[in-house]
């Protein structure tokens, strides 16, 4: 090809490579792409003869060989992704399917220290992921992003309640101040590992930002009740933050808090959960836990109907229709 139709040749084909990876999660993502590249160079190829000449019959094959091995450069995408990320620091989504591979040293690590974590961070990880396929946002971030939002507590499960063998809890031989520092640590604890571990920058947002700047309120106030005389210090009863600052980040913050309260909920009803719903979601807007968000009200909505919605799920929570509900005093046979 001459000049003007090389150039022609490479912006189609370009435009259509950028197209056709606009998702590259699978391998086949990539071969598509090849083949969409390979397929464009040749209709237009086969255009540009056809105006030129009037003919396809004296079309030069060898040309083709080129288109080929020019598609299969496409291939090349995958380490370059790498390097490319390592030089601007972005995170790719085969970065962070990869780092949501359960098999990774961190997760294991978790999974064996802290079973009860780890547990808590899988159903963090499929609430968070069933609500952002429903405001919009990466799936693939809040999955990564939920599963180590805790690994802080690698240092000292069987100071958080999931990991507590049944009346065995270390708190109980601990002042409230210091039982309050070892739960806020988890946060600064998860980052320094992040850190040594060189997880991806998003991928510490989570960590750092799932409590927010709220307060261990249980050590807090009993700590306060103990010592009614002394003017307690706030600030050893509050997490040091940041806020969250991104979508997937506050969906995070709010199912967390969520997930781990309905646990501990005597009666799980369809009202009960709704209710702890509404108020813990409430409460996190009161707190301005979620004014760097970027949250809409519309996105609470839907975040508040998808746990519920969830949550009734996971404890096999009956849907009560009002209806039914009326008639509970009188029928009881049918329940
Ligand atoms: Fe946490
Ligand atoms: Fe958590």
């Amino acid at each position: 090809p001459n000049n003007y139709e090389f150039v022609l040749l490479q912006i189609t084909a370009g435009v259509v490579a950028v197209f056709s990876l606009n998702k590259m999660h699978r391998r086949g993502h990539l071969i598509m792409a090849a083949i969409w590249v390979l397929l464009t160079y040749s209709l237009v190829f086969a255009a540009l003869e056809l105006i030129y000449d009037g003919t396809l019959l004296t079309i030069d094959y060898k040309t083709m060989q080129w288109f080929a091995l020019s598609s299969v450069l496409i291939l090349l995408v995958y380490p370059l992704v790498f390097i490319f990320e390592k030089i601007f620091g972005f995170v790719s989504d085969v970065t962070l399917i990869e780092l949501s591979d359960t098999n990774q040293p961190l997760l294991r690590k978790l999974a064996e220290e802290a079973p009860g974590t780890f547990q808590h961070s899988m159903q963090i990880a499929n609430l968070g992921e069933e609500i952002i396929l429903k405001i919009g946002g990466n799936p693939f971030l809040i999955r990564a992003g939920a599963l180590y939002h805790d690994i802080g507590k690698i240092a000292k499960p069987e100071f958080f309640i999931e990991n507590q063998a049944i009346g065995i809890n270390p708190h109980d031989k601990m002042n409230y101040l210091k039982s309050a520092e070892i739960i806020i640590d988890h946060v600064k604890n998860g980052v320094k590992m992040a850190k040594r571990h060189k997880l991806p920058e998003a991928i510490m947002e989570f960590i750092a930002t799932h409590h927010g700047t709220t307060k261990a309120q249980y050590f807090y106030l009993k700590h306060q009740e103990e010592n009614p005389e002394e003017k307690v210090s706030e600030n050893s009863f509050i997490y040091p933050g940041p806020l969250p600052r991104t979508k997937e980040a506050a969906v995070v913050m709010i199912v967390d808090g969520i997930e781990a309260a309905s646990r501990s909920l005597k009666e799980k009803t369809m009202e009960n959960l709704r209710e702890l719903i509404n108020k813990m979601v409430e409460q996190k807007i009161r707190d301005k836990q979620l004014d760097q968000s970027e949250l809409t009200f519309s996105d609470i909505k839907t975040i508040k109907e998808t746990l519920l919605k969830k949550l009734m799920n996971i404890y096999h929570v009956r849907i009560e229709y009002p209806k039914e509900k009326e008639n509970n005093t009188t029928n009881q046979e049918n329940n």
